[in-house]
């Protein structure tokens, strides 16, 4: 999604700017671009398409100035080129901003906007911003950007510099993410940036910007103040806002000499269990200790049901929290698309915990999801990775999934936190609903087990990256499987999706007979999930009526399995766990075999065409 760049300090802003934009570029874009202030006035590079291109604009065409905002855009309104590249500017070029979200009323705004005059050379909702800005400016720039953001409807992260008002940034935010840098070690830079990694390499004092705060940043200094308050008798108010301090360093955001970054992060993913769970495994009293939730700690006890809400991979992860809990708890538990959840009438009788679960912390429709529960009443809580995200701060409670930067757009460890977090709440709310300490320690020790068993899930990678190879070119693929490994069937077809570009869907595997199997031939690779669990033999009867029909099977088994060596084509060994387990090691070999048929194919794995790492918008 769009990423947000700005800075003010003695340095050239240039290199900054494209620096931090470069740490952005995980997030996914379509164009990039800056704008500078210097003694000439506001100057402007953008261009369709990679950084490196802007970089070689700014090369052909050198620009500088020590004060300047970035952004990489993904489109929403107007196609992906270098006319609508941000920043966007007035009619006068005295105003450039750049923006993410989306500006609701942006036709009407225009309209208006168009009669009194102005001439609008880009088909982006932003630009009607500039121009709002350059009919509201009296000499003053954040009284100017407040007065227009009284206009607008919809959603704004937003840096602005005007000629008018010079040496200052005015941002300002409503739905989309944004946080100040301060400068360290008697540095007197300012930042700006829509994701902290941006700006990590220069500082780790930042302060989170909320919805409907506006700040000025200038050299040395800056002021936070209340957008709601303009045209109160004494202008914008102040709000005094804490600085906070980074704990993710930038080292561990770099590869770390993987080839990827999804490469990198499916490795990490032993410590991935070991950092989710750190300190939250109570070995003797057979629980889970989940500090984040003690401000909701009666409504749990009170809770009657529990709706998970998610989108992507995070509403899979959803998907096996429902099986976790509900065997576990005996609580029942409803999973919806967040989505589909934000506009339905949704029935949320008193008693009822809503539970979003996102990486970025940052998906609109998530957050909106949760929102409306709140209104409606219900207690509110967030399985989020990034520490002082929106819905991380918006829900009432909520358990971080600590997987460090998720950088990759293809979500693994993210995800694998996610669904060992659910187990540590599913065996918490179980053991104060009567699981015995006993039953409780067997699953303390099943999930302090999960990093080795991880590790040597991953010691597979060659054996896959062999079956990847011979499947390289399939057109479709099928994966299948049940109870709690139905959603890691879902989860791997996605993975192949996302990142090769073959199409692939995912069953619960006794369903494959009511549709699938009519695509069952020798083209038609299929995955099985078949672990050693109570479904097994059914699952083997499912394998056994693809063979039949010429289908070639690749199997997920765990180890010891004997029988469907002679039944499949290739066998993928995994070490067993408790079956509700079971997924988060059988996610493994799903993630490789996507990751190295997407790499065969020479795809962009870290960065998928189309897709965007956090959708802040609808
Ligand atoms: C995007 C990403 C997915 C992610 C989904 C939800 O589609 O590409 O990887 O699963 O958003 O994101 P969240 O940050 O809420 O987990």
């Amino acid at each position: 999604m769009c990423g947000i760049v700005g800075y003010v300090g003695k340095r050239d802003a240039v290199p900054l700017l494209v620096e931090g934009l470069r740490r952005l570029e995980y997030r996914g874009y379509d164009s990039a671009g800056v704008a500078v202030q210097n003694g000439r006035g506001l100057e402007l590079r953008k261009c369709a398409g990679k950084i490196a291109n802007l970089e070689r604009l700014i090369d052909e065409s050198p620009v500088g100035g020590n004060i300047g905002i970035a952004h990489t855009r993904w489109a929403t309104h107007g196609a992906p080129n270098q006319t609508n590249a941000h920043p966007h500017t007035d009619c006068k070029q005295e105003v450039a901003l750049v923006h993410n979200g989306i500006i609701e009323n942006n036709d009407v705004l225009r309209a208006k906007l168009t009669e009194l005059g102005h001439v609008f050379s880009t088909d982006t909702d932003t630009e009607v911003l500039a121009h709002l800005i350059e009919e509201t400016f009296r000499g003053n720039l954040e009284q100017a950007v407040a007065a227009a953001l009284t206009q607008i409807e919809g959603t704004f992260g937003l840096a602005v510099m005007s000629q008018g008002d010079p040496g200052k940034i005015v941002v300002a935010r409503r739905s989309a993410p944004l946080l100040l840098g301060v400068g360290e070690n008697g540095d007197r830079a300012m930042w700006v940036a829509s994701d902290v990694a941006a700006i990590l390499g220069h500082t780790r004092q930042v302060i989170y910007l909320e919805d409907d705060e506006i700040a000025i940043l200038k050299e040395g200094e800056y002021e936070t103040l209340d957008l709601k308050s303009i045209g109160s008798p004494g202008g914008l108010q102040r709000i005094e806002k804490e600085i906070s301090r980074v704990a993710w360093d930038l080292e561990r955001i770099e590869r770390a000499g993987y080839p990827h970054f999804m490469l990198k992060e499916i490795h990490e993913q032993p410590n991935t269990v070991r950092d989710a769970t750190r300190g939250r495994l109570l070995e003797e009293e057979g629980t889970a200790r989940l500090g984040g939730l003690a401000e909701i700690s009666e409504q749990i006890d009170r809770a009657e049901r529990i709706i998970l809400t998610a989108c992507g991979t995070s509403w899979h992860a959803a998907l096996i929290g429902e099986y976790l809990i509900e065997e576990f708890a005996r609580i029942p538990v409803e999973v919806e698309y967040a989505s589909e959840l934000r506009y339905r009438n949704p029935v949320i009788p008193p008693n009822t915990l809503v539970g979003g679960i996102s990486q970025s912390g940052e998906t609109a429709d998530t957050l909106a999801a949760i929102r409306e529960a709140q209104s409606r009443g219900a207690a509110t809580f967030g399985i989020v990775n990034v520490v002082g995200s929106t819905i991380a701060r918006e829900t009432h409670a909520g358990v971080y999934t600590h997987a460090g930067p998720e950088i990759g757009v293809a979500s693994t460890k993210a995800f694998v936190a996610q669904v060992t977090a659910l187990a540590l709440f599913g065996l918490m709310l179980a053991r104060r609903r009567g699981l015995s300490i006993l039953e409780g320690r067997e699953l303390v020790k099943a999930i302090s087990g999960l990093p080795a068993q991880m590790e040597e899930a991953l010691s597979s990678e060659d054996h896959i990256r062999e079956i990847a190879a011979e499947f390289q070119d399939a057109r479709n693929f099928l994966y299948l499987g049940r109870g709690p490994n139905f959603p890691i069937a879902l989860e791997g077809a996605l993975k192949l999706k996302e990142i090769s570009y073959i199409h692939a869907e995912g069953y619960p595997a006794a369903e494959m007979k009511h549709g699938p199997i009519a695509l069952i031939d020798e083209e038609m690779p299929v995955v099985f999930l078949a672990p050693k669990d109570s479904v097994y033999s059914k699952v083997v009867l499912n394998i056994e009526e693809v063979k039949t029909r010429g289908g070639r099977v690749i199997a997920i088994v765990t180890n010891g399995d004997t029988e469907l060596a002679k039944k499949v084509d290739h066998l993928i060994r995994v070490p067993k766990t408790h079956p509700l387990l079971q997924p988060i090691l059988n996610a493994v070999p799903l993630q490789l075999l996507a990751y190295h048929i997407a790499v065969l194919r020479g795809c962009h794995v870290d960065q998928p065409r189309n897709l965007a790492k956090s959708v802040t918008v609808e």
